[in-house]
């Protein structure tokens, strides 16, 4: 195929959730919370927490083997594998590396990226333009967090929010004008702080003084990332539009970022879309910043959504601050019954 007229496609998709079930009711045992509260500020009546032996690879692992089964592809033909993640199993080596070794994808280039719980649509942006360009063939591309080690669940303001999970994606070379369509990214470092994990890093190493304030933990400025998000899912929505040349009517499926009820509404009125054409599963799993998309994403294909040149958009937010917005032409069957 001529580099100059390819494009990128996925051509399978899995996921990895762990088995545990936590309820705001269980919440409500630790924290001085409420299910009333949790529901109505959220929508989040549940999420799924990993067992203390499990950490963001061996999560990614799983969505990825799923993902390569229903492409098709053995890992060993795998070119190049991303993980997106807030949550690593180290600071260094990626976590790219050690599924890469799981797999066994013996000759894939493997590296993360850092970009919240942006970080699927921004991975799944960067390892489309190696698949344009030529350079590699098929990439894996993962979300995987494990969100729960790395909260305070002392502090109600963050610890109700999130969960852990992983949902990887197969992308192949396909002819321009189907699979990615456009891709808009964005990041506003002035609200670097509004949420981080202040302490473990350069700028403050890891010490007991750091973990006895909890300075290794999650710290959100909620309502300031809320006011951004509300107005950025929009934006980036109708950017990336845009740019592939398409309009709001033309959209068949909204796969937003699953972090606020409240935050997807916004952005389903401005987009002025059927509330049947957007996929919410947040109620079930929480925030599971840079898996929330490709979960979601997953549990809509599987249940038949998707035909065969739907248009599909992919819209997030997070820390940094930082946004990203793809639009994608499905290629991808309808499954077959009992596929899910
Ligand atoms: O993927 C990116 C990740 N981050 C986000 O998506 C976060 C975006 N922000 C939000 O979703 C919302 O800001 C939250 C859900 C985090 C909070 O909702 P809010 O309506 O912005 O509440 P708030 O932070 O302004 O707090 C309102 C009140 C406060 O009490 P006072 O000061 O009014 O007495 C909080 O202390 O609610 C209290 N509160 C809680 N109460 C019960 C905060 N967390 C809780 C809680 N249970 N878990």
């Amino acid at each position: 195929m001529p580099t100059e007229l390819r494009s990128a496609a996925i051509v399978g998709i899995g996921s990895c959730l762990p088995e545990r079930v936590v309820s705001n009711a269980e919440l409500e045992q630790i924290v001085d919370t409420s299910d009333e509260w949790i529901r109505s500020r959220t929508g989040i009546c549940e999420r799924r927490i990993v067992d203390s032996t499990k950490a963001a690879s061996d999560l990614a692992v799983q969505a990825s083997l799923a993902a390569l089964a229903m492409a098709g592809l053995p890992a060993a033909a795998v070119d190049l594998i991303i993980v997106a993640t807030i949550t690593p199993d180290n600071i260094f080596p990626a976590t790219a590396s050690r599924v890469q070794e799981r797999l066994g994808a013996r000759k894939a280039a493997a590296f993360d990226i850092s970009a919240g719980c942006t970080g699927f649509v921004y991975a799944l942006g960067v390892a489309s333009q190696f698949i344009a360009t030529g350079l590699y063939n098929n990439a894996l591309v993962i979300g995987s967090e494990v969100l729960s080690k790395f909260v305070n669940w002392q502090d109600r303001k963050t610890c109700v929010l999130f969960g852990d999970g992983a949902g990887a994606v197969v992308l192949k070379a396909v002819p321009a004008g189907e699979g990615l369509l456009g891709l808009h990214l964005g990041s506003d470092g002035s609200g670097a702080d509004y949420l981080a994990i202040p302490a473990g890093g350069s700028r403050l190493p890891a010490s007991n003084s750091t973990v006895q304030r909890q300075l290794h933990t999650v710290h959100m400025n909620g309502p300031e990332v809320f006011k951004f998000a509300v107005r950025i899912m929009g934006e980036a929505s109708l950017k990336v539009l845009k740019k592939a040349g398409l309009n709001k009517e033309d959209i068949d499926f909204l796969v937003p970022h699953q972090a606020n009820s409240r935050i997807i509404d916004a952005a389903t009125k401005r987009l002025g879309l059927e509330p049947e054409k957007v996929y919410i599963n947040l109620e079930r799993y929480g925030n599971m910043s840079a898996a929330s998309i490709p979960v979601a994403l997953e549990e809509v294909y599987l249940a038949g959504k998707l035909k065969v040149g739907d248009i599909v958009l992919l819209v997030a937010f997070g820390a940094g601050l930082t946004w990203g917005a793809a639009v994608l032409k499905w290629v991808l069957d309808v499954p077959e019954e009992g596929a899910s």
